[in-house]
């Protein structure tokens, strides 16, 4: 069976374009700053996002554990939120890696209450820790998939400053954001000091995040990469997939939004609980089935048998995420199998 894999934007596929570019690079040894590929994607990476510099790495998880081994000290504590991927899926890397503690605090579609940043913020004394970084994540919680708006940032980025705290934005899914927003990268990365995105998601690139910030920042963070095994060799074949998703598939993540939208719109119209609609701002969609008496892995193993790939996220709910190996047919199919499933 073919099936449509909506579990996420990270099941995409390397486009002709990439597979072509990826035989065609032009490499060299990274590790000795002579792959030229990699230099081309780096430039591009760092300007596109207005940053002195930028730095390939594996993965969004390798550039956000990064970026807090940069930024902070043993001992230190960070702000971030309690969806965030950091928090929750990262193995617990800041505090094995970095040796810092997590104040995660709440909130509402994405934001955070000014109030409670300010709250969470240590006063300075002898036996306090040190509030180091406040930690963004735009969209926000890969579960929903909520836009933050520059205004927004610039203002929670303000109030960590004024506490002399830096500021690292994880956007794994920033194209999404700026696509829903109608507003460029660069001014998602304006009010922050650091930050990354994922080639992977929306992007369809096999490999990598860029990690972006001053020079400053990359240098640490290129050497701080090799003291953790992420120096690479001749990864330039993987820069030009990246080179190619940068060039060519950001314009189109407008697509797998309206798509999102249509896979709400057909969840509501079989019943108007299974999705709430005013959440869904990107490309991520997700369901509750309690209202209807199914669970979770129920209607997973269902889909599963109707050629169509979910991903449980609680008892009853499920994600879905629209991207580019999927289409409007692809979700008319899915809104008519769980039409199916529940109508039975
Ligand atoms: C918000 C966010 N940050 C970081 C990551 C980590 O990226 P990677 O899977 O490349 O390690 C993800 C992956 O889903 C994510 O959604």
């Amino acid at each position: 069976m073919v099936y449509k894999d909506f579990r996420s934007d990270t099941v995409t596929q390397a486009t002709p374009e990439m597979r072509r570019a990826m035989m065609e690079a032009e490499v060299g040894d990274d590790i000795l700053g002579e792959d030229p590929t990699v230099q081309k994607l780096e430039t591009m990476g760092a300007s596109m996002f207005g940053k002195e510099a930028a730095l390939l790495v594996v993965s969004g998880t390798m550039a956000n554990q990064i970026a807090i081994m940069v930024l902070t000290q043993l001992g230190d504590e960070i702000i971030l939120g309690e969806e965030t991927h950091l928090y929750n899926l990262e193995v617990g890397g800041i505090a094995a890696l970095s040796g810092v503690q997590a104040r995660a605090i709440k909130s509402h579609m994405g934001k955070f209450d000014l109030k409670d940043i300010k709250r969470a913020i240590r006063p300075k004394g002898v036996q306090s820790p040190v509030s180091r970084v406040l930690c963004l994540e735009n969209t926000y919680d890969l579960n929903r998939g909520y836009s933050l708006s520059p205004e927004y940032q610039a203002e929670v980025a303000g109030i960590a400053r004024a506490n002399g705290m830096a500021v690292y934005l994880d956007g794994a899914r920033l194209f999404n954001a700026a696509a829903a927003l109608k507003v460029t990268v660069a001014q998602l990365a304006a009010d922050v000091d650091a930050l990354q995105v994922c080639l992977t998601k929306g992007l369809a690139a096999p490999f990598g995040s860029l990690l972006m910030g001053s020079r400053a920042f990359i240098d640490r963070a290129r050497w701080i990469r090799q003291r953790i095994g992420g120096g690479m060799r001749q990864i330039g074949h993987m820069a030009a997939a990246g080179i190619v998703a940068l060039e060519s598939m950001v314009d189109r993540l407008a697509e797998d939004h309206v798509n999102a939208q249509r896979l709400a719109a057909g969840l509501a119209a079989i019943d108007e609980r299974l999705v709430d609609l005013d959440k869904v701002k990107t490309n991520i969609v997700q369901i509750d089935f309690a209202p209807v008496g199914k669970d979770a892995l129920y209607m997973t193993e269902a889909l599963l048998a109707r050629g169509i790939k979910v991903k449980p996220i609680g008892e009853t709910s499920c994600r879905m995420i629209t991207h580019y190996g999927l289409d409007a047919h692809d979700v008319d199919a899915a809104v008519a199998a769980i039409r199916d499933i529940l109508c039975k």
